[in-house]
């Protein structure tokens, strides 16, 4: 493991030191008293099997039962206080991944796999609880439980022990060679698993265009990813089972040269038949410990990987959440010499505009020529990766704070994002505060009385990505949600696309109503809903390329 992951671990488990020293204290209650039964084995066969010692057996039973309970008082102690701690951690981290998410850089969310960051987020600390459980819970154990067996082999007959140890080097061949193959195709597993959930998700999120265009495709790329899959997860439980049954095959060896130098050491009379079977008792509960170890071992070995491809999400740079706080716009803002760059591609240059407070601005130009990504910079998505200045009020839009400015701005765009939620609670997130009577109200002015007449009126759930709604339904439902947000600065980014003409008659006349004082822009392609502009802007390949005065 690189110090990287170390430094990791240790500040996430920093504020659980007695969580781990009491789980490492269980383990060594645990180990000790498993070390104590394998001694008392001699006992037992020597004094109450051999010389039928009545009295020594009730002694001796009571000893086993001692020995037993310490044993599951320390057994409680690991396997509870350990995993508390950890799912404790697991918990902080799953809640700041989940932030990041929702807090962090627009623009780096943006750029990524949404796919591979849904991996990171569940198979990746999924994985990472798997391997800490496995050695701070089983390794450290078995650690002990080694220890201590080697003690009582040792002690019981060095002789034997030393045979045993012929055994090892086979054992260690083993391990390098099936191990290394096993660690292979495990993460070649997790691969798959990650190719294989992202293809799910992609082709859920995409099914009406996969149904329309040929299936075949995918269908094809889904089953090489299966395929794939299959092998990896074969290869995988080959390579376990050749692995784990070679360990076993070279544990057999030693056992068979034990029972045979025991054997003939104990017709010499050398030592006795308890000695060996509490050695051979001891030896076995050493070669599992053994085994558990080797996989320790090797999941400290994954356990980098997993915690780098946790820390890629947790490092991507948050949103800056100080900064001037913004009531309201009381002049102007004005664009002086922008340009927007994201990852190096030129996507905005040469802006100048002077938006006044109370303007209606319509925006046009043909498709890919930024309109949006002009929009995107009013209401503040790119803090930073603008260049020049945008000067809202005098104050620099990277100086404000964000938080307090978008409270202030409202969007309406072509694609409507729903939560998978009631239409009520849709349209609540714009303003937590709002009574029936104001929500009736936005919904009468954003022309979306359907919902009335919807199975469960308001409370009726509207499936992931407005489900149940037609898209010009969702417009509608967003335009209700505008009212009730009754922002400063108002946007519409092609946000009655999917209207037919007369209900965004209807619409467009509503909301230059309400939002007669309030500064508008406006993105559409028909002139009609641009009726009320005060100018119409036409971009061009990322510039203004004119400037129209219509009232
Ligand atoms: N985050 C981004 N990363 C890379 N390129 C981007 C990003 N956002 C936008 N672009 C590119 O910038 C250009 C302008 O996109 P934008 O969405 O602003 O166009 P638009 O005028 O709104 O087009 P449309 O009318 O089709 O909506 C496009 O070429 C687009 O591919
Ligand atoms: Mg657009």
């Amino acid at each position: 493991m690189d110090k990287d992951s170390l430094k990791f671990l240790y500040s996430r488990f920093r504020d659980y030191k007695l969580h781990i020293i009491l789980a490492i204290v269980g383990s060594i209650i645990e180990a000790s008293s498993l070390a104590g039964l394998t001694y008392i084995v001699k006992e037992v066969i020597d004094k109450v099997f051999i010389d039928k010692d009545f009295e020594k057996l009730k002694l001796i039973l009571i000893v086993i039962f001692t020995l037993a309970i310490l044993k599951q008082i320390g057994f409680i102690l690991k396997e509870y206080v350990f995993p508390y701690a950890l799912y404790r951690v697991l918990k902080g981290l799953r809640e700041e991944i989940f932030n990041k998410i929702v807090e962090g850089k627009y623009s780096a969310i943006q750029s990524r796999q949404f796919g591979d960051i849904i991996s990171r987020a569940s198979n990746d600390v999924e994985a990472l609880r798997h391997s800490i459980i496995l050695v701070g819970v089983d390794f450290i154990t078995q650690l002990f439980t080694a220890v201590a067996m080697v003690s009582v082999l040792v002690y019981r007959d060095y002789r034997l022990f030393l045979i045993f140890l012929v055994a090892a080097p086979i054992f260690a061949l083993s391990f390098n060679y099936f191990g290394e193959k096993r660690k292979k195709y495990t993460q070649r597993v997790q691969e798959s698993f990650g190719e294989y959930t992202q293809i799910v998700n992609q082709t859920l999120s995409g099914l009406e265009t996969i149904k329309l265009f040929s299936k075949e495709n995918i269908i094809f790329l889904f089953n090489r990813i299966n395929e794939n899959f299959f092998k990896n997860q074969r290869k995988n439980a080959l390579y376990d089972v050749l692995y784990l049954s070679s360990l076993e095959i070279a544990s057999y060896i030693g056992i068979a040269g034990i029972i045979l130098y025991g054997g003939i050491s104990i017709v010499e009379g050398r030592i006795t038949t308890g000695d060996l079977f509490s050695f051979l008792s001891a030896l076995l509960i050493l070669v599992n410990s053994l085994q558990i170890i080797q996989r320790g071992i090797m999941q400290i070995k994954v356990l980098s990987p997993v915690i780098h491809r946790i820390q890629s999400i947790l490092n991507i740079e948050a949103e800056k959440q100080e900064g001037k706080p913004f009531s309201c716009l009381r002049e102007k803002i004005v664009f002086k010499d922008v340009s927007l760059l994201i990852r190096d591609k030129v996507i905005l240059k040469d802006i100048d505009i002077e938006i006044r407070k109370g303007e209606k601005i319509g925006i046009v130009g043909h498709t890919g020529s930024g309109k949006s990504s002009f929009l995107k910079l009013v209401y503040g998505l790119y803090q930073d990766e603008y260049r020049g200045s945008i000067k809202i009020d005098g104050i620099e839009l990277r100086d404000l704070n964000l938080n307090s400015y978008r409270e202030k701005v409202g969007v309406v765009s072509q694609d409507v994002f729903m939560f998978n939620d009631t239409v009520r609670n849709n349209l609540l997130i714009a303003n937590p505060k709002a009574d029936e009577e104001k929500i009736v109200k936005a919904i009468l002015a954003a022309k979306a009385d359907f919902v009335f007449q919807l199975p469960q009126g308001l409370d009726t759930v509207i499936g992931e990505r407005g489900g149940v709604l037609s898209g010009g339904e969702r417009q509608r439902v967003a335009f209700a949600r505008l009212y009730l947000k009754d922002p400063e600065i108002v946007i519409l980014d092609e946000g009655t696309s999917a209207l037919d003409t007369t209900t965004e008659e209807e619409v467009m006349r509503e909301f230059y109503k309400y939002f007669k004082d309030r500064t508008v822009l406006i993105v559409a392609h028909r002139a009609s809903t641009l009726r009320e502009c005060n100018r119409i802007i036409t971009f061009e390949n990322g510039r203004v390329s004119g400037e129209e005065k219509w009232v």
